[in-house]
């Protein structure tokens, strides 16, 4: 009939910022290399990637703007979301019209929120969300390394399931990457790790090591444990000393580090506080609870951001 048939594989990626391009470069390992949506137009672009032994390689990513891609992103099966919380929904909406039903999206970024209001703009497409604590920095616009390795939980949350054939590919192609169901206490364990480090790093310009000392110990404790209590009001039960455990492990695992938001806060750029202390601040108001902890750490960074952010 002269029609091209759609290859149910095609996976593209909506975001070309450090995790984006990890995970395009984790997919091209298996052949099909994904399309690149970014801000850019379309374009072959030159990409260059540094991985965790150091060994660089080049390639040629197909890189696609929301504004000129329709014919191709109607092909698309999976889309990646792997843009920050706070520019989901807009970056979201400049292209779900162009996407075929048939397309499933993945969810990948820091913090929570977008879950509650992304279904709302599907038209009839499946919802999967993820979280992953692989690392990766942008040395320049085409140029990512790999800075951390970690692990990937990824898991359906509503819609249409995504097909084996793509989950299979997934999550041989992520290292460390597992399928859970269900996955939103995934979520809510590393918001409990991000929601401890970030802001206090951020606030007190340190690096994550330091949160090990005694005089964070109270304060990273009742944040904890707010965050618990808003989680259980939501339906999900964690463990208090799991939870307290896994902090003080990334703490110990990334002590030189500087955490996202004390790069975010130093780069004088939003920090992603709104979908991180500030998703606590909202389901516990939705709850009638009192957050104080995560309350003032949100105040706080917003404080910062507002001296630099117009
Ligand atoms: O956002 C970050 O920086 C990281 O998720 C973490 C785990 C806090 C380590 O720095």
């Amino acid at each position: 009939m002269g029609q091209q048939l759609v290859d149910e594989k095609n996976i593209a990626i909506l975001g070309a910022g450090a995790v984006g391009q990890l995970i395009y470069q984790q997919l091209l390992t298996d052949g099909n290399a994904p399309l690149l949506i970014a801000r850019e137009n379309e374009r072959q672009q030159r990409v260059t990637f540094t991985a965790l032994d150091g060994e660089v390689t080049e390639s040629t990513a197909i890189l696609a703007s929301p504004k000129s891609v329709s014919p191709l992103l109607e092909q698309v099966r999976l889309l990646i979301v792997c843009v920050k919380a706070y520019q989901v929904c807009d970056a979201l909406n400049s292209i779900i019209d162009k996407l075929s039903p048939k397309c499933h999206i993945l969810l990948l970024h820091n913090g929570m929120g977008p879950h509650l209001e992304v279904p709302a703009l599907l038209h009839g497409q499946g919802l999967s969300l993820g979280t992953t604590s692989q690392a990766a920095l942008k040395h320049e616009r085409w140029h990512i390394e790999q800075t951390g390795s970690g692990s990937t939980q990824l898991g359906h949350l509503t819609g249409p399931r995504l097909s084996q054939e793509l989950r299979t590919r997934l999550l041989s192609a992520i290292p460390n990457s597992q399928w859970c169901e269900p996955i939103l206490p995934s979520l809510w364990h590393k918001l409990a790790i991000n929601a401890a480090i970030n802001p206090l790093t951020a606030i007190h310009d340190c690096c994550n090591g330091k949160l090990a000392e005694e005089q964070y110990r109270q304060q990273i404790s009742v944040v904890v444990s707010e965050l618990i209590e808003v989680a259980s009001a939501d339906g999900i039960e964690l463990d208090k000393s799991a939870l307290i455990n896994r902090v003080y492990e990334v703490i110990g695992l990334t002590a030189a580090n500087f955490s996202s938001m004390h790069q975010d806060v130093l780069n004088k750029r939003k920090t992603e506080i709104e979908s991180i202390n500030g998703f606590v601040v909202q389901r516990a108001q939705h709850h009638n609870l009192t957050v104080n902890e995560n309350l003032s750490l949100l105040e706080q960074v917003k404080n910062m951001e507002s001296d630099y952010l117009k």
